[in-house]
């Protein structure tokens, strides 16, 4: 009733709320959280209409991406409401059409993204107001040609990316772009050039990354001078491009230039060529033998005695001889020769020239084992810090692989075959920093597989096929801060397994086959762990009581328990988390928990992030308090829960959440109360709930729709649960509120009418109320003493009341009637029997009770005093109360019935039940009609007062409804009275 009564007061205060304020949701686009109502997502939607995206956005916006939507047009002035957009991407949509004043007034926009679309073409005036636009991409469209000035309203530019479309014309191109003089980066990789030949103008001083890989160039065109200030050049994938296109062609200021899969001979090139050699990637150049190698070097020994990087990718290399690169120049820098044909790489042989080298990489070859190093013979490379051998297919790993090369801080191994490590492969790598070993197949790590590798900080192992990590595997690795064993076959540590790992601070075991949690394992690093992922294991629980496996983890941060295997984790023992103070983030998802104690989450008072999603079995009862002291709690994930009841009592103490995702639960409703105690909430994400459309719902549909503070993930689009067609947002409420509206109305009209009708019922009514007083103290006493009441009860046969003026009637003619002359009637008339002393009233109650009837003689004096009518009252009341008919009237003179009206009562009486006329003087025959009055009288009397019980339902209620006083109907009820006089 309280909650009823609340409700109705709330909707009450809500429907005072002026409308003006906005709901919170887009049709189509989400705020990212925290962004302050400036950046929106629009994904993944099905509208076709523009305005249906940006209709309903703040002016505020200044982010906005729609992506993967059916969107296909761009009216004009589709923007005029978000003028403040800095950044806009419509990518991945089906647009081709985009009207002339489409982007009007977007004078903030920096950035414009309109990859991935049909465009095929632009209207000459489109990007007019864009002045401030410096990044615009037109990548993945169907664009042929650009038309004239296009670029000439947008002078900030300062990347174009154009790559993939259906471009020809080269001149164009140049045209548009000459004056854009902060040009920086041109893309038009994937196009259909054919040459780069243009008219008159030229390619911005500004413009210094060209990319024009994958076209169809065989020349680059006439003027010699366009490229002079292009620094990165990317001409790669232009498979009829000759060296001789090249001739004359200015590259003086080109550091990156890139000529993969042309038809480029790189020897020719460089002697015609003003490029520095040292800045050609000769990757995918065609060098493939030691010969051309070898020529290669010698030219470019020519042109200069050192050079930084040489890149060899691609080139079909299937081994080195010794002496190959002896010609090159002096690499000081780093080699690239991934993606040959490697067999073998022994131990850098063909490098001995070069031990200034840096970086080496031989990723995506054929190398199939890695040898031994430590020989007399052996040339050390002290400058070499990064080695990778990523991609190949190793299998083995020789003890002293790296002797050669025992400063190397970043070693790659991963993606091999690798399942012998030799126990001492990594051997002197004392400066190692991270080593990547995931994703081979090894086994067994040995306690002095990385004795020596005290530096090393990452030690990456995922994806391998490790069982069991021995004891002391792991003792030298005092610097280690991340060890990453997620995705193998570990199902024990031995005791001391990870000892030595003192400043561990990340420990990745996820995907392992671990059954428990053994807290004791991580003592050696409990005051530095900060992350730790036991995701996908086998872990289960069976009991609630367990030792606190994390109670000194000190400054754990992130703890991931999600998706345990097969069974999940079961049970959650309220004692899991005891210690965790420090804790931001829990995963604790897919894993058929049966129960949620209701302190299992009491130590976590530092937490930011939880996520539980679809962590229980079945329907989940959040028990009250389950949530009390994550008083930090910022983002709540409880989705596909089967929450059936969102409370206050079990969500209302998240006094700091921001984000709240309550989707795909089973609720019907969602009280506002419980949402309204989580003071800091912006994000409520409520789809896939079946929300009912009644009236149960509507103060939630007005808190959707009015609460200026808390966005709705796309509320437009909730459907009714029972109507799918049905929205939740705008299902009619009218009806609730009719409901209250008449509730409201008949009580106000009630409380009117009292007010309205009480003082005139008590002037008009006075007496009779007098009079229902007295009833009413005459069935209280009546009640009390209803005993003594039943001995008076005949005590009387009548009882007489009259008027004093009509006493002498009383005396001269009734008494003389009743009492005397053989009748054998014992009367009762007050100046005779009633008690001395007694009050007045007190008397005429026991009077009218204690006779079987009251007869009362009526005259217009014995209608003009209040006892009388008292009388009357108490009669009638017999009558209506206990069915008994005492009532009988005698009057003495004729009344009329507007005389009598104003004793209502008695006039009912009169037409319902027995009244006798005395027949006065002037009637025909007096004598003949006085005795027949007496013997009526006396027949009234003798008659059982016990009222027919079909008559029972006579009550004050149910008399009939007032009459219009016509001759008729005092007709109608002559009839129905048998003691009626003629
Ligand atoms: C808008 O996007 C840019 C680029 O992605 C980003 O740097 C910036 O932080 C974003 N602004 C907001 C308010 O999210
Ligand atoms: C899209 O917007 C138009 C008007 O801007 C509106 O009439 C239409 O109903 C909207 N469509 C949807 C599916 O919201
Ligand atoms: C846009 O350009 C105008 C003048 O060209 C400048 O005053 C304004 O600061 C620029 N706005 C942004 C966001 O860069």
């Amino acid at each position: 009733m309280a909650t009823l009564v609340h409700q109705l007061l709330s909707a009450a205060v809500v429907l005072a709320v002026v409308q003006l304020i906005c709901s919170y949701s887009f049709h189509n686009c989400i705020e990212d959280p925290y962004s302050n109502r400036q950046s929106f997502h629009c994904i993944h939607r099905s509208n076709k209409d523009m305005s249906n995206y940006t209709g309903d956005l703040p002016l505020s916006a200044l982010n906005l991406t729609i992506s993967i939507s059916p969107l296909w047009h761009i009216p004009n002035n589709s923007f005029a409401n978000l003028s403040n957009l800095q950044y806009l991407s419509i990518d991945n949509t089906h647009l081709w059409k985009i009207d002339q004043l489409a982007f009007q007034n977007l004078h903030q926009l920096k950035s414009l993204n309109l990859s991935c679309n049909n465009i095929s073409e632009l209207n000459h005036s489109l990007f007019k107001d864009l002045i401030n636009l410096t990044s615009l991409s037109l990548a993945n469209n169907k664009l042929k040609q650009l038309p004239e000035g296009i670029f000439s309203t947008v002078p900030s530019l300062g990347t174009l990316i154009m790559r993939q479309n259906l471009l020809t014309n080269f001149s164009g191109i140049v045209k548009s772009v000459s004056n854009l003089t902060k040009l920086r980066q041109l893309d038009l990789c994937f196009n259909n050039f054919t040459s780069l030949s243009h008219s008159n103008e030229s390619l911005p001083k500004s413009l210094s990354v060209l990319y024009i890989c994958e076209n169809n160039l065989n020349t680059l065109g006439s003027n010699h001078s366009f490229l002079r200030y292009i620094k990165v050049l990317d001409l790669s994938y232009n498979s009829k491009l000759p060296a001789m296109a090249f001739q004359g062609v200015d590259l003086g200021n080109i550091s990156y230039l890139y000529l993969q899969s042309t038809s480029v001979k790189v020897v020719e090139f460089l002697n015609i060529s003003n490029v520095k050699a040292g800045h050609v990637d000769f990757s995918g150049t065609g060098l493939k033998n030691d010969s051309m190698l070898t020529e290669l070097c010698k030219l470019l020994n020519k042109k200069q005695k050192k050079v930084k990087t040489l890149r060899l990718d691609n080139n079909g290399i299937e081994q080195l001889k010794n002496n190959t690169l002896d010609y090159c120049p002096n690499i000081t820098g780093a080699l690239h020769l991934s993606r040959n044909n490697l067999k073998r790489i022994g131990c850098l042989e063909f490098l001995s020239r070069h031990k200034q080298i840096n970086s080496f990489d031989a990723e995506h070859n054929h190398l199939t084992s890695l040898r031994s190093c430590k020989t007399y013979l052996t040339v050390q490379f002290l400058n070499l810090e990064e080695l990778s051998f990523r991609y190949n297919r190793i299998l083995s790993v020789n003890r002293y692989a790296f002797y050669h090369t025992p400063n190397v801080k970043m070693l790659k191994l991963n993606i091999n075959n690798i399942a012998f490590l030799h126990r001492h492969a990594l051997k002197g790598l004392k400066k190692l920093e991270t080593l990547r070993l995931d994703n081979n197949l090894l086994t067994d790590l040995f306690n002095d597989t990385f004795e020596d590798n005290f530096n090393l900080q990452i030690l990456n192992l995922r994806n391998n096929r490790i069982s069991v990590i021995f004891n002391r595997t792991f003792s030298s690795l005092r610097n280690l801060t991340t060890l990453d064993l997620g995705g193998n076959k570990i199902s024990s540590f031995q005791p001391s397994g990870l000892d030595g790992l003192k400043n561990l601070a990340k420990l990745y075991l996820d995907g392992n086959n671990l059954k428990q949690i053994d807290g004791s394992l991580y003592r050696g690093f409990q005051n530095t762990l900060t992350v730790l992922d036991l995701q996908r294991n086998q872990i289960r629980f069976l009991t609630e009581n367990i030792s606190s496996p994390f109670l000194n983890l000190r400054k754990l941060s992130d703890l991931k328990l999600d998706g345990q295997r097969p069974y999940g984790l079961t049970i959650l023992p309220r004692t899991l988390f005891r210690g965790l103070h420090s804790l931001k983030s829990l995963y604790l998802t897919n894993n058929k928990i049966f129960y949620l104690a209701p302190d299992v989450f009491d130590d976590l008072t530092g937490l930011h992030f939880l996520t539980l999603d679809n962590c229980c079995v079945g329907v989940t009862q959040l028990q009250p308090g389950v949530f009390k002291n994550l008083r930090n709690l910022t983002k709540l994930v409880v989705e596909n829960m089967g929450i059936q009841n969102f409370s206050k009592e079990v969500f209302g103490n998240l006094t700091k959440l921001h984000t709240l995702q309550l989707n795909r639960n089973v609720m019907q409703s969602i009280p506002v109360d419980a949402l309204e105690s989580l003071p800091k909430l912006r994000y409520l994400d409520i789809r896939s709930i079946p929300l009912s459309c009644t009236c149960t719902n509507t103060l939630l549909q007005n808190y959707t729709l009015q609460n200026p503070n808390v966005q709705i993930v796309y509320l437009y689009h909730l459907p009714c649960q029972r109507d799918p067609k049905g929205r939740f947002f705008n299902f009619a409420t009218n009806v609730c509120y009719i409901d209250l509206g008449e509730y409201l109305f008949f009580s106000t009209a009630v409380v009117i009418f009292l007010f309205t009708a009480t003082p005139l019922l008590y002037v008009k009514l006075y007496w009779k109320m007098k009079y229902s007083y007295y009833v009413f103290r005459s069935w209280f006493s009546e009640q009390w003493s209803r005993l003594r009441e039943e001995e008076e009860k005949c005590k009387y046969d009548a009882f007489i009341s009259y008027n004093s003026s009509d006493e002498q009637w009383v005396m001269d003619q009734l008494l003389p009637n009743l009492e005397g002359n053989g009748s054998l009637f014992k009367l009762c008339l007050h100046h005779r029997d009633f008690e001395l002393g007694r009050f007045i009233v007190d008397n005429i109650v026991s009077a009218v009770y204690s006779s079987r009837k009251t007869i009362c003689v009526v005259s217009r004096k014995f209608l003009q005093s209040e006892w009388c009518s008292l009388e009357i009252q108490l009669a009638s009341y017999r009558l209506f109360d206990e069915h008994r008919d005492v009532l009988l009237l005698v009057f003495l003179e004729p009344i009329p019935e507007r005389q009598l009206s104003s004793y209502h009562r008695m006039r009912k009486v009169m037409l319902k039940k027995t009244y006798l006329q005395w027949p006065g003087s002037d009637c025909t025959d007096p004598m003949q009609a006085q005795d027949l009055f007496w013997n009526q009288l006396r027949r009234a009397i003798s008659t059982g007062s016990r009222v027919k019980t079909e008559e029972n339902d006579v009550s004050v209620d149910s008399v009939a409804p007032e009459r219009e006083e016509t001759e008729h109907s005092e007709k109608g009820t002559a009839e129905e009275n048998c003691y009626l006089l003629p």
